[in-house]
């Protein structure tokens, strides 16, 4: 098999927040009351990226994204040292970004300022409403006018390039509720926003006791009315849930290393022709206490061909530019023959669209129906469940 090296990205998981939201299935996890493991968690993170480095040391990188958990919580300095290392052992691209995400509710004055000085050029934050009855049913621990101080300061910062997440689809949320959160949120000036419908997702406190959702119909026509006024206001949708400004698009997809507490890493080996996924240990206590790097190391597993490919099409499924027949070749090294038949099998239901001469995009039919038209290029179809997370993507991060 030949391969041939994506670019390469780097994710940092910082795994603690002020307290959990009750429907959030990251792993995230609320500050312990001995308050946060800082200094010790910055060893573990510098000590996992020399470790993660080894098998790529040199490469170019394109971008670093701290996620979370809310990394908000930790020092400038702190983001600072990883930035140093992370430059120290690759080469940063001429176009090199570096993400954060925030959370509106712990950004005290002057915290985007040092943030900008120690490297970062984007920030993610939070919004999720704009209404404050909504953000009280959300459990977020900040109010509409903590998210409008916060853009006020990523202004004064000079971080104009940041995205707002906004969800939709809230308890006792109205069409016209839905979209006063998002005029709200275009009247701040973003440069990308991210716009999740609300999921009730396994495990959390709102599976347990669910609150009045909107119906589906209902959501279906908040998603079609903000579709509608995103685009009106000049951005472009290019991702299930990511619309940005143009030139403003995340860039993902490529090769990652991921560390931290549970992040999830993927790396090319053209020589080898492999490509290997790796997992971190996902408690943070148990991370905090590995004695050796390879202790943080909770699975490495080499992809095989099925699975390189129904990844491709977990990911690029998923994009409103769609996919071509020879980036399939490319990043997967196998050849187009072996999925054209299913390719056809989804253009004949309606759920792709050719481009000739070699590329395919989701309908509007197969953004809709995601989980089936995914399910077409599935080994096993009773899989995709286990592979998909809430946005179906198989990647670490958040497209924010
Ligand atoms: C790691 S958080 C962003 C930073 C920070 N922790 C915060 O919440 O402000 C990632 C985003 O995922 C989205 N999200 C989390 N759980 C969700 C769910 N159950 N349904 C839809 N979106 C969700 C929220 O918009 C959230 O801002
Ligand atoms: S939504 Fe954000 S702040 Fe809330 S628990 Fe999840 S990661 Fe933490």
């Amino acid at each position: 098999m030949t391969l041939r090296a994506p670019p390469l990205a780097l994710y940092v998981h910082l795994p603690w927040c002020v307290r959990k939201c009750p429907y959030c299935d990251f792993n995230s996890h609320a500050v312990p009351a001995a308050g946060l493991p800082e200094r010790a968690y910055l060893a573990a993170l510098l000590d996992d990226l020399e470790f993660a480095a080894r098998d790529c040391a040199g490469r170019e990188i394109v971008s670093v994204f701290f996620g979370g958990g809310t990394p908000s919580l930790f020092a400038a300095e702190s983001i600072g040292r990883i930035l140093e290392r992370a430059r120290h052992l690759f080469r940063p691209a001429s176009d090199f970004e570096v993400t954060l995400e925030a959370n509106p509710g712990t950004v005290e004055r002057g915290r985007f300022a040092d943030y900008r000085s120690v490297g970062v050029s984007r920030i993610s934050l939070g919004a999720q409403s704009f209404d404050d009855e909504r953000l009280a049913a959300l459990g977020r621990i900040h109010s509409s006018r903590e998210t409008r101080a916060a853009v006020e300061e990523l202004h004064a910062a000079g971080l104009d390039n940041f995205n707002l997440d906004l969800m939709y689809a809230l308890p006792q949320q109205s069409l016209e509720g839905a979209l006063a959160d998002l005029e709200q949120a275009l009247g701040l000036g973003p440069a990308h926003v991210s716009h999740y419908q609300l999921t009730l997702e396994p495990g959390t406190a709102f599976e347990r006791r669910p609150p009045p959702l909107p119906d589906d119909e209902s959501a279906f026509a908040m998603q079609e009315a903000s579709a509608s006024r995103l685009a009106a206001a000049g951005f472009r949708q290019y991702e299930v849930s990511a619309w940005s400004a143009p030139v403003r698009e995340c860039r993902h997809f490529g090769d990652y290393l991921g560390i931290g507490a549970g992040a999830h890493g993927k790396l090319t080996h053209p020589l080898a022709g492999a490509v290997v996924r790796t997992v971190r240990v996902r408690n943070p206590g148990r991370y905090l206490a590995a004695p050796a790097p390879e202790a943080r190391v909770e699975d490495t597993r080499r992809v095989g061909a099925d699975d390189l490919a129904f990844e491709f099409f977990l990911n690029v499924l998923r994009l409103v530019d769609g996919f071509s027949a020879a980036g399939f070749e490319l990043r997967t090294g196998l050849p187009w023959s072996s999925v054209a038949g299913s390719v056809a099998s989804a253009e004949s239901r309606g759920l792709l669209r050719a481009d000739p001469p070699d590329r395919w995009a989701p309908t509007p039919l197969g953004r809709r129906f995601l989980n089936d038209l995914q399910a077409v290029f599935l080994p096993d179809p009773t899989a995709l469940a286990a592979n998909t997370d809430r946005g179906g993507l198989a990647l670490p991060t958040r497209i924010g």
